[in-house]
């Protein structure tokens, strides 16, 4: 894709696919969009998709499939036991990642589940780069605490540091020292890290990782959910890594964990997930929970046929044009939200743009979620819908005072090969209208808020009738309602 440049010197992310399956979008009118965001209580999971123009809320199961996936699916060994198909995934997994053992789940929490539940004790630390929201959940019900080892860069919001997503090597000795390795369950590295902007962690980072393991007697575990936009960019922004193929570049991130568990909902564009290891014992720990929480050891949860598309996801994922379709789209949305002045997380990552909520709107205190109002306005006036990844996605303290999240940010999930640059070019003209009309966009505050996980399923309501302002100004701007 980055190779080829266009004579009018435009940078454009030219598609290296075409696309044969179309799905029909609805844009419903602005007045429709208010009352399905008064029914969802201001939350963007809670919304139906045939109120939906743009779903950005994630890339989540949701990225376009292959031809040679849907054609690997119709030929699947359905079986609850035994299937040739699973052999297929399993041996895909020990040629890309070098590990011998292989546990399939139904998706990347789930691994989380398994590998909480094994390793996490009362009391235990998981120093990591960055939480992910499910990830930390488990961690916290089995009795441990997170702790955040990302450098300080990776805080930055507009930053050029190409790998916000490092661990701070220092950082993470301190935290062991001060601790003790035996109060360490194992260190976790995500990959694409994704509640910074879906930033990315170099090669180089992870092998002193590595060694600073190796040091302590610590295992390493690997989020490989965003594996794909990982590699793209160790490949485009690493120097030492710049004539190793992407194949190349996976064994080498692999050799350096112990485990590696991922959502086969990103990588691999499919649905499930699945956990490898080259340690026998540390596979026979995992294995019964397995059979327990997810299914029989050869589909742990899955379909056949999803095991089928994740084995050719996987091998489609070497492919140099396919991982770097998803970063080059950012990298343009990013870059044309910047250009007119949008605040946007800086350098462009994987996953999606991310706009930073809290110079969008300055004057929406954190107690009155400037992200997840900026989540509501942009649906609002583009029926795009975007997800809160800011205080709305943290959980209170055990006394029940609000935990401020260190970044509050609107993602806007690109899924792989799913958009057109038109759409992407709608999605920005409408950002920045809502930009300039800023002002008129207030908070928002809980009427039902669940304990866990509460950005899923709580609701909320806005502090003044501003939606109602806004909708009169985009009508009385735009001339139309849509
Ligand atoms: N780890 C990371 C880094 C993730 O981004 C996700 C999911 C998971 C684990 C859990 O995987 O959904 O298959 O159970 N992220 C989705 C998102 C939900 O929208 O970012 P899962």
């Amino acid at each position: 894709m980055s190779k080829v440049s266009f004579f009018s010197g435009e940078a454009v992310p030219l598609e290296m696919h075409k696309v044969r399956i179309v799905q029909k979008l609805n844009l419903v009118p602005i007045d429709r969009r208010l009352a399905a965001l008064n029914e969802a209580g201001n939350n963007t999971f809670l919304l139906k998709n045939c109120d939906i123009f743009l779903d950005m809320l994630t890339d989540s199961g949701v990225n376009a499939m292959s031809d040679r996936q849907l054609a690997a699916m119709m030929e699947s060994d359905d079986s609850y036991a035994g299937s040739a198909t699973f052999t297929k995934l399993e041996n895909k997994i020990s040629e890309l990642f070098g590990k011998a053992y292989f546990l399939p789940v139904h998706q990347g929490r789930a691994a989380e589940n398994i590998i909480s539940k094994v390793f996490v004790k009362p009391g235990s630390i998981v120093p990591m780069n960055y939480h992910f929201t499910t990830t930390k959940a488990h961690i916290v019900l089995n009795g441990g605490s997170v702790e955040e080892i990302i450098i300080d860069e990776g805080l930055a919001v507009t930053s050029d540091c190409q790998f916000k997503g490092d661990m701070d090597t220092a950082k993470l000795e301190a935290t062991i020292q001060r601790n003790g390795a035996d109060k360490i369950a194992f260190v976790r590295i995500e990959t694409g890290t994704n509640l910074i902007g879906g930033q990315p962690h170099s090669l180089d980072n992870l092998r002193q990782v590595r060694k600073l393991c190796d040091k302590y007697g610590l295992m390493l575990v690997f989020d490989a959910s965003l594996l794909a936009d990982n590699l793209h960019f160790i490949k485009t922004r690493e120097a030492a890594c710049k004539d190793m193929s992407i194949r190349e570049i996976t064994l080498q991130i692999a050799q350096q964990c112990d485990i590696i568990y991922f959502s086969a909902r990103k990588l691999g564009c499919a649905r499930g997930g699945g956990i490898c290891t080259n340690s026998k014992e540390t596979f026979l720990k995992m294995r019964e929970l397995v059979t327990l929480y997810e299914g029989f050891l050869t589909y742990g949860g899955m379909s056949i046929r999803e095991i089928e598309a994740i084995t050719v996801g996987l091998e489609e994922t070497m492919d140099e044009d396919m991982v770097s379709q998803g970063p080059q789209f950012i990298e343009y949305m990013v870059n044309e939200l910047d250009r007119q002045g949008v605040p946007v997380i800086t350098p462009a990552g994987g996953l999606g743009c991310h706009l930073d909520a809290m110079r969008f709107l300055p004057h929406v205190p954190q107690s009155q979620y400037p992200a997840g109002a900026l989540a509501s306005a942009v649906y609002l006036v583009s029926s795009v819908r975007g997800m809160e990844r800011g205080s709305v996605s943290e959980q209170r303290d055990d006394n029940g005072n609000e935990v401020y999240s260190n970044m509050e940010l609107l993602r806007m999930a690109l899924p792989r090969r799913v958009f057109t640059l038109s759409q992407i070019k709608y999605a920005v003209d409408r950002i920045v209208w809502l930009y300039r009309n800023r002002d008129l966009v207030g908070g928002l505050r809980f009427v039902e808020e669940p304990k866990m996980l509460r950005f899923f399923f709580g609701k909320l309501a806005t502090t003044s009738d501003w939606q109602s302002k806004l909708v009169a100004r985009f009508k009385a701007d735009l001339g139309s309602d849509l």
